[in-house]
């Protein structure tokens, strides 16, 4: 797949990295350093490259989203038309200084930004992981070890779309249901912030779901 990245920091610069390593074309935008934008699609390789974000969204089938909460509409406005694009959102809405969730419980980021991009299809992902794990995941990988990653979207061939790129990175992929569920996983992000900033294991924490029999072998 084209994938443009809005947003080439922690986040945005590692997933593209990967997304290139894996094979997929990767247009990195939005930044404040053009030399920065430059120097991870040299390092990362493959097919990826430098570009503003009108270029990134004009050529992308998934654009990752991945600015601050108070970016959105600014970076939005940069790349244009989304038409029919797929947007996958690793943005929690947090304040100006990160300390609590702008939009919850009763509605979400991703849901707001479906109503700030209707013509898109909004699928939240990546948020629930520190940027500290992501190449290690993707190391590990090749090695059977796959943590779980937790995302969801109203439109079924977008999701198809994340779920590809959530594999290729080394998860997962966990599909919670339409995006209204982003009400819970915005939230759940910060939990596996919380316990890998404030806790005692690091950054480098990843998560696993596991099914434990279903009711009906109750
Ligand atoms: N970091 C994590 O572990 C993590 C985990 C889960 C979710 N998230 C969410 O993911 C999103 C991105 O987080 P992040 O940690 O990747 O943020 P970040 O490292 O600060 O990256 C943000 C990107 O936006 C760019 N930017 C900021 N202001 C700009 C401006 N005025 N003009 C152009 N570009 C500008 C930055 O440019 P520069 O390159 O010049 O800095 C950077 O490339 C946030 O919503 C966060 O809540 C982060």
């Amino acid at each position: 797949m084209n994938v443009g990245i809005l947003g080439s920091g922690l986040m945005g610069g590692k997933l593209g990295t990967l997304f290139a390593r894996a094979g997929h074309g990767v247009v990195f935008s939005y930044s404040r350093s053009q030399e920065k934008l430059q120097g991870l699609a040299r390092d990362a390789g493959g097919r990826a490259r430098a570009g503003t974000p009108r270029e990134a969204a004009q050529e992308a089938d998934v654009l990752l989203l991945a600015v601050h909460w108070s970016r959105i509409d600014d970076a939005l406005k940069q790349a244009g038309h989304l038409v029919g694009k797929i947007i996958v959102t690793c943005s929690l809405p947090m304040n100006e200084d990160d300390t609590e969730l702008v939009v919850a419980h009763t509605s979400s980021g991703a849901e707001e930004l479906a109503r700030k991009a209707p013509e898109a299809h909004v699928v939240a992902a990546f948020n629930t992981v520190p940027s500290e794990v992501l190449f290690n995941v993707f190391e590990a990988a090749s090695r059977g070890g796959r943590p779980s990653l937790v995302y969801c979207g109203d439109d079924g061939r977008s999701k198809d779309s994340a779920a590809r790129l959530i594999t290729d990175v080394g998860f997962d992929p966990v599909d919670a249901g339409p995006l209204r569920i982003a009400r819970y996983l915005e939230p759940f992000g910060l939990l596996v912030a919380q316990l890998a900033y404030e806790g005692d294991g690091g950054p480098e924490l990843a998560y696993r779901f596991e099914r434990f029999g279903s009711s009906k072998h109750r």
